[in-house]
C-alpha cells in the first residue's frame, strides 16, 4: 500500500514545456524545447546572450505566444490563459519599480487586483518586506533606496502574491560584484524558505552552479544538457557545455583501447593518457579529453617522479600570473598546444621558460566526442 501520510508528493513536471518553438519572422529564438521544472525547485537557464532564455520565460509569463508547442503549469495547459490569471512572480534585470509610488504601493501592486481587504494587504506587504530583510520601508520612494535594496523590493513584490512560479531574468546582473554575491544568497535562501518553484535565467555560470537544483544549458534555442550542477560540471555532455562551465582544457586524441579499469587515449604529443570513464567508445574514435585547469599538478621536470597510476606529460611554462591564493599558468606542450593550469600555491612558483612535468589523475580526465 502506498504511504499517504505526510506531504503530497512534489510534482516533477510542475512546469512543463512541451515541444516549444518560437519564431520572430525568420529568426528562431527557441528551436524546440522540452523542459520540466519540478515543484519547489530552482532551475536555472544558462547560456550565452541570444540563446532564447528570455523568450522562454516570456512565453511562460504570457508576454509572448509560442509558435508551436504547449506549456503546462500544475497540470493545466496555460497557452491561452491571460497574463493576469497566470499567478506568476516576475523579476527582471532592470528592477522596474514605479519611481513615483511608495514602496508600499510598489509591493502591493499585484495584490490590488485581487479585491483583498486593505488590512490584509498591509499585513502581506509587511511580511514580504520582512522576508527580504527591509522591514518598515513602506513609506519611502524607490530612489531613497540603494540598487541592491531596490532589487529586494522587486523580490518582495514578486513573492507577495504567493506565485505558483517565480521567474527571474538575470535579476542580479545590474548589481556590482559584492552586492551580487549577497543578493545571490538572499534569493537562494528565500527560495528555499518559501519553497516556491523558480526559474532563474543567467549567463553567469557561478550563479547557476551555486544556487540551482538543476541547470539547463542552452545554445541557439536548444537544450544542450540538463542536470544537477555537479552532473553538468563534472560530466559535460559536449564541448560547448565543458567550455561554458569552468576553465576547461581540451586535449584531442584517439581511443587506443580499454579494459575494465581505464580507457587509453593517445594525444597529439604521442603520450597515452588514461581516463576512468566507461562508455560506448571503440578503438580509433576521435575524442577530446576535458580537464579542468585546477586539476593539473605542475612539477619541476628534472626531479619529477610520477605517482602510480597517474597521467603525466612534459611542458614548458609560457606565461604565469600570480593571483593571490593561486597561480595561473599557460603551459606549452611539445605539440605546441597550450594548456591552462590554475595551481594552488604550495612551495614553488614556476617562471617563464621552465621545463615542467604536468600530472593529472585519470579520474579527472573526462572524455567527450570530438566535434
Ligand atoms: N521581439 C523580438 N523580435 C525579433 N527577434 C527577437 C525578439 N525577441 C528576441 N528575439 C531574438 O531571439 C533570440 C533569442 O533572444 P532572447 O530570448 O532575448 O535571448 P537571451 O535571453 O538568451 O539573451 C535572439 O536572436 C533575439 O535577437
Ligand atoms: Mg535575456
Amino acid at each position: 500500500m502506498e504511504n499517504t501520510v505526510g506531504k503530497k508528493d512534489k510534482d516533477p513536471k510542475f512546469v512543463h514545456f512541451r515541444g516549444i518553438v518560437k519564431r520572430f519572422g525568420s529568426v528562431t529564438a527557441v528551436e524546440k524545447m522540452d523542459l520540466d521544472i519540478p515543484e519547489g525547485s530552482l532551475v536555472t537557464l544558462l547560456g550565452p546572450s541570444g540563446c532564447g532564455k528570455t523568450t522562454l520565460l516570456r512565453m511562460l509569463a504570457g508576454l509572448e505566444e509560442p509558435t508551436d508547442g504547449d506549456i503546462f503549469v500544475n497540470g493545466k495547459r496555460i497557452n491561452d490563459t491571460p497574463i493576469h490569471q497566470r499567478n506568476l512572480g516576475m523579476i527582471f534585470q532592470n528592477y522596474a519599480l514605479f519611481p513615483h509610488k511608495s514602496i508600499f504601493d510598489n509591493v502591493a501592486f499585484g495584490l490590488k487586483y485581487r479585491s483583498m481587504p486593505r488590512a490584509q494587504i498591509k499585513e502581506k506587504v509587511k511580511r514580504a518586506l520582512e522576508m527580504v530583510r527591509l522591514p518598515g520601508v513602506e513609506n519611502r520612494k524607490p530612489a531613497q533606496l540603494s540598487g541592491g535594496q531596490q532589487q529586494r523590493i522587486a523580490l518582495a513584490r514578486a513573492i507577495v502574491i504567493e506565485p505558483d512560479v517565480l521567474l527571474m531574468d538575470e535579476p542580479l546582473s545590474a548589481l556590482d560584484e559584492n552586492l551580487r554575491e549577497d543578493m545571490r544568497r538572499e534569493v537562494d535562501n528565500l527560495q528555499r524558505m518559501l519553497g516556491v518553484t523558480t526559474i532563474f535565467v543567467t549567463h553567469d555560470q557561478r550563479e547557476a552552479l551555486s544556487m540551482s537544483d538543476k541547470i539547463v544549458v542552452m545554445r541557439d534555442g536548444l537544450t544542450l544538457q540538463e542536470g544537477a550542477p555537479e552532473e553538468v560540471y563534472n560530466r559535460p555532455a559536449n564541448h560547448f557545455v565543458a567550455d561554458f562551465l569552468g576553465h576547461s582544457n581540451f586535449l584531442p586524441g584517439e581511443i587506443v583501447d580499454q579494459d575494465e579499469e581505464n580507457i587509453r587515449v593517445k594525444i597529439e604529443t604521442g603520450d597515452v593518457l588514461l581516463a576512468k570513464q566507461r562508455g560506448a567508445w571503440k578503438k580509433g574514435d576521435a575524442v577530446e579529453i576535458v580537464v579542468r585547469a585546477q586539476r593539473f599538478e605542475v612539477h619541476r621536470k628534472k626531479d619529477f617522479a610520477p605517482d602510480e597510476g597517474m597521467n603525466h606529460f612534459a611542458g614548458r611554462i609560457k606565461d604565469r600570473s600570480y593571483m593571490g591564493g593561486e597561480v595561473s599558468y599557460f603551459i606549452e606542450l611539445p605539440s605546441e598546444r597550450e594548456i591552462h593550469v590554475i595551481s594552488m600555491m604550495r612551495t614553488h612558483t614556476y617562471d617563464y621558460g621552465d621545463d615542467v612535468s604536468v600530472q593529472v589523475s585519470p579520474y579527472h580526465c573526462h572524455l567527450i566526442t570530438a566535434e
